[in-house]
């Protein structure tokens, strides 16, 4: 099996320019679960949130970079009052999620797009329309010269914060220190936020967190994970 050209242009492949691999492997199991969910669940890229069918009492909660989907399926699992928006970019990673939210009984619950979270939250997202937004262990970008490419900006956090309703959060994490604090240094700075740790200061993992992918790298390579928690006020 195949996803047709036009499948791709309306829920997955995109043409946008983004920073990080947007292609690879998909078993055609996971393609028959594309083919059977994104029409429901998908957020094509001329739909706004708002059309999504998504009821409007409950909160809504955006996962940024969800990589295989394990946080977004622990989020689901024990929120479920929730509304969860899982954007990712990486395709096999989104086959790999919406098959592990649909094994959880928990897939209608969820819009999952592979559009970029820069697009998605411009032109798809209303102002003040979600609770809360998680970024766990961004792409680094280690290298001084590619330190642009990184998720966190000045204009993303910006951004993120005209869609965030006043009171809502946003929480990250990062087993990479001098990202942690870039993202850190941006966020504290940004208009609107404030930093429940206090001006420069990290949070403490929450109990209930599952390691993600990135977070067992991490410490399987002797790296120590730091946790961000902002509020909007
Ligand atoms: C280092 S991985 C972390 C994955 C997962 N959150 C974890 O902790 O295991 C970063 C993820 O962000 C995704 N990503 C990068 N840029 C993105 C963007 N502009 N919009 C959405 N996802 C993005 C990448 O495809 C990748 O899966």
């Amino acid at each position: 099996m195949r996803l047709s050209k036009q499948f791709r242009d309306q829920f997955s492949q995109h043409e946008m320019r983004t920073h990080g691999r947007k292609n690879g492997f998909v078993t055609t199991g996971q393609e028959a679960r594309l083919l059977h969910w994104l029409p429901k669940i998908g957020l094509p890229k001329e739909k706004k949130l708002l059309d999504a069918g998504l009821p409007d009492d409950a909160p809504i909660i955006m996962e940024i970079g969800f990589g295989n989907g394990d946080f977004l399926v622990h989020l689901a699992t024990t929120h479920p009052d929730w509304l969860l928006v899982g954007v990712e970019i990486y395709l096999p990673g989104v086959a790999k999620a919406v098959g592990r939210l649909d094994d959880a009984g928990v897939i209608e619950r969820c819009r999952i797009t592979q559009l970029p979270a820069q697009f998605v939250l411009t032109h798809q997202v209303e102002e003040a329309q979600l609770d809360g937004i998680f970024i766990n262990h961004p792409d680094p970008w280690p290298k001084a010269r590619h330190h642009k490419r990184r998720i966190i900006q000045k204009d993303f956090a910006e951004l993120m914060v005209t869609r965030l309703k006043p009171g809502g959060f946003i929480k990250l994490a990062s087993d990479k220190a001098d990202l942690a604090e870039w993202m850190r240094d941006i966020l504290d700075a940004t208009p609107g936020l404030e930093n429940v740790a206090g001006i420069g200061r990290f949070i403490e993992r929450d109990a209930d967190r599952p390691q993600t992918k990135f977070e067992q790298r991490g410490i399987k390579a002797g790296r120590i994970s730091q946790f961000l928690h902002y509020v909007k006020v």
